[in-house]
């Protein structure tokens, strides 16, 4: 048995009870937690109260096949984590292919074999551990560049989200959702290098205090740094203050030279900054925000921002009134 940290619920879900009480014989005596579910529909309504760690799904079952439960569980935005072990007699390549396809984590055979199964969950319970460390990182950093800024409760949170529905209406890839999501987040690293007294200023700043207070997007980019992983976020964070009609900074880009992160947040930001209190505004209403960016203000103008981002935004504001209502500061 490996190291855990806590107990790892497992979720076995196989039609044959006699399958489900070998799997459950095996795992148990290894310290999981188990849980049994005979058809898709009771697996489902399980995965939604148990939150398992990971899930051994048989491919082959009455009403609604492993591939379908899968797609399922995947589909859903709480429980699309959670990784699935197919468990299966198929053994042919197209097999492999669906497994894939439904979004399954991994592939073993029957009949199991109790190394091969106990090797396989380690490692998806390792992955798991590691991705959850990384994600809880980049939230400390982003809150970190915080520190100083004006009372910004769950921004961070919610621009996140705005992004992730945004690249969604998009058309992007649900790999592409998932990183901008994250790594949007750190966006406004770079104002840890700005000095508090600028960033807290309740009046208007001088010019020399507004070049000073640009320099963020050029530090944040020097923060993220060059790992390919992080190419989203770094791009974000440079860009999101550009305009789409050049002029925004740090560099005046125009159009489609800015990368498509950065014409995603501005509009996240934009509205997030306008449903909030700020030192040189009160909040506005959902309806109010998004007058705003559909038809400017003093500050805004919708020839900020790429005409099919807006579309997108236009589409899915209902979305971003729900998230924001969602992830609401506490008053
Ligand atoms: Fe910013």
């Amino acid at each position: 048995m490996f190291e855990q940290t806590e107990i790892v619920k497992i979720l076995c879900v196989d039609d044959n009870v006699e399958s489900l009480e070998l799997l459950e014989a095996l795992l148990v005596p290894k310290g999981f937690k188990v849980k049994l579910a005979r058809d898709g529909k009771t697996a489902l309504s399980i995965i939604e109260v148990y939150h398992p760690d990971i899930i051994l799904l048989d491919v082959v079952m009455p009403y609604m096949d492993g591939y379908e439960v899968c797609k399922k569980i995947k589909g859903n935005d709480k429980t699309k984590n959670i990784p699935v072990i197919m468990v299966t007699v198929l053994r042919s390549k197209e097999d492999r292919i669906e497994s894939i396809e439904a979004g399954a984590e991994d592939f073993i055979s029957k009949p199991v074999d109790a190394h091969e199964i106990l090797a396989r969950i380690k490692m998806l319970v390792r992955a798991k551990e590691a991705e959850e460390g990384f994600v809880y990182a980049i939230y400390a950093l982003a809150r970190a560049a915080e520190v100083n800024d004006e009372d910004t409760g769950n921004h961070i949170l919610r621009l996140g989200e705005y992004c992730a529905v945004i690249a969604r209406q998009l058309g992007m890839s649900e790999g592409y959702i998932k990183a901008i999501r994250l790594q949007s987040v750190l966006h406004d690293v770079g104002k840890l290098h700005i000095p508090p007294n600028i960033l807290k200023k309740p009046g208007k700043l001088t010019e020399e205090e507004q070049k000073i207070i640009r320099e963020h997007t050029l530090f944040g980019a020097k923060i993220i740094g060059e790992h390919a992983r992080f190419a989203i976020g770094k791009a974000g964070a440079l860009t999101h203050h550009e305009k789409w009609d050049g002029s925004g900074y740090p560099y005046g880009m125009k159009g489609e030279e800015i990368p498509i992160e950065g014409r995603i947040i501005i509009i996240a930001d934009s509205y997030d900054a306008i449903r909030n209190k700020r030192v040189y505004k009160p909040p506005y209403d959902h309806k109010t925000a998004c007058d705003i960016i559909t038809k400017g203000d003093e500050r805004l103008m919708p020839c900020h921002f790429d005409p099919k981002v807006l579309a997108a935004f236009k589409e899915t504001e209902g979305l971003f009134e729900k998230i924001y209502e969602q992830i609401k500061d506490k008053t």
